[in-house]
């Protein structure tokens, strides 16, 4: 049955203020959020330093996103950030050998290209899979770059600049056949739509939990394959990260069994409350759900920008969309900062305004933004 999309907006009191097309950048925050982020502080003023129950926070978030991501929790790794996740995992992999090709995409986030790069003086060869004539980068292209030598196809799920989707089942594919590890990037996906690792096939999958998963930054996720999590050990590592923490031992490096191993130090405790509250509620909607109404909404959305004539670069099928829809402008920042003045949040990256979808948005949401980029336009669209 399709959840009551209405009455979950009244959980979301900033939608009552604004009109919220950013949860691309930062969600809009739910009233469980809110308030088990003020149960947090009613336990330093409680108890002070209540560890036997924070460490079941973090243990919590562990097991949802293992939920979300159809993962066991021992294959999950709680980060601080996508960032921490990836230097944890280059750390364990070796680029001395025949197999030292990382394969990238012109799609990524900075994240997932600086890391890669700067593992370079470590022997990483890094090579870019580049957009077509159209724009997109479908998976033909991919074919090219990915053979023998590809120790690593790290590529992103949605883009953050355009709002494409790639087509990663059948990069995967690509990826296997030349017997290559892949990991994605799902930050831009993970939350708005349904995603499975399992059935994706990929080996590693990061993310965080600011965006779409309802929650707040300084937290994020890194998947690892179950094979994967013994045989890699990563030299970026910390006391949360050894095989019994409580050990204390500091004459040696023993990492945990399980993906445990690519965390670091002391969980961010406040982070895992708010993120633990966020999946929560997502989950209860469905991910399914979810992504059948972004899915529309950012549909709709396209249509109503093609009425004005004012188009959106972001791909019409909507197997090549994310929950983000981009907007030309000749300038998106000052764009961004009018629409503001509308109290329209949306964000802004190169020469694009996004305008990003969740599953408290509605039709009204579409109407005030599309008015006010009818009435933007003259100013602001491309020359
Ligand atoms: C696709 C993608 N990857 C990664 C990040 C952020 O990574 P980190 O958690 O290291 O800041 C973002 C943030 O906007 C993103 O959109």
């Amino acid at each position: 049955m399709e959840p009551n999309f209405t009455s979950l907006r009244k959980e979301f009191p900033v939608l009552e203020r604004k009109t919220y097309l950013n949860s691309g950048s930062y969600c809009a925050l739910a009233n469980d959020v809110k308030a088990s982020i003020e149960a947090y502080m009613e336990d330093r003023l409680a108890v002070g330093a209540n560890w036997d129950v924070w460490i079941t926070k973090n243990e919590a978030v562990r097991a949802l996103t293992a939920q979300l991501l159809g993962a066991s929790p021992d294959e999950i790794a709680v980060t601080a950030s996508v960032s921490a996740g990836l230097n944890a995992l280059a750390s364990a992999l070796d680029f001395t050998g025949k197999r030292n090709k990382v394969v990238i995409s012109d799609f990524e986030f900075p994240t997932n290209a600086q890391i890669w790069h700067a593992q370079e003086p470590r022997g990483a060869k890094v090579v870019h899979v580049a957009r077509d004539a159209t724009g997109y980068i479908p998976a033909e292209k991919f074919a090219d770059a990915i053979d023998e030598n590809t120790q690593l196809v790290a590529i992103t799920h949605v883009c953050f600049r355009n709002g494409a989707k790639l087509e990663i089942p059948e990069i995967v594919r690509i990826a296997r056949a030349k017997g290559a590890m892949v990991l994605l990037d799902c930050y831009q996906a993970v939350g708005s739509m349904d995603i499975n690792v399992k059935k994706l096939d990929v080996d590693f999958a990061v993310g965080g939990m600011l965006k779409y998963l309802l929650g707040t930054a300084g937290i994020g996720f890194m998947y690892v394959r179950d094979s994967f999590t013994r045989s890699l050990v990563p030299t970026n590592s910390g006391w949360f990260a050894q095989a019994d923490i409580g050990a204390m031992d500091i004459t040696g490096n023993h990492p945990h069994p399980s993906a445990r191993r690519f965390e670091a130090g002391t969980p961010a405790v406040v982070n895992c409350y708010a993120s633990e509250a966020g999946l929560k509620f997502l989950l209860a909607v469905g991910t399914q759900n979810i992504e059948k109404r972004n899915q529309a909404l950012t549909r709709r959305c396209m249509e109503r920008l093609v009425e004005i004539g004012w188009p959106s670069v972001t791909p019409t099928p909507d197997a090549r969309r994310g929950a983000t829809v981009c907007v030309p402008s000749r300038d998106s920042g000052a764009l961004s900062k009018a629409l503001m003045s509308r109290d329209i949040v949306t964000s802004h990256r190169d020469a694009n305004l996004r305008a990003s979808f969740h599953f408290y948005n509605n039709e009204a949401d579409i109407e005030s933004f599309i008015a006010a980029m009818k009435d933007l336009r003259g100013d602001f669209s491309p020359r």
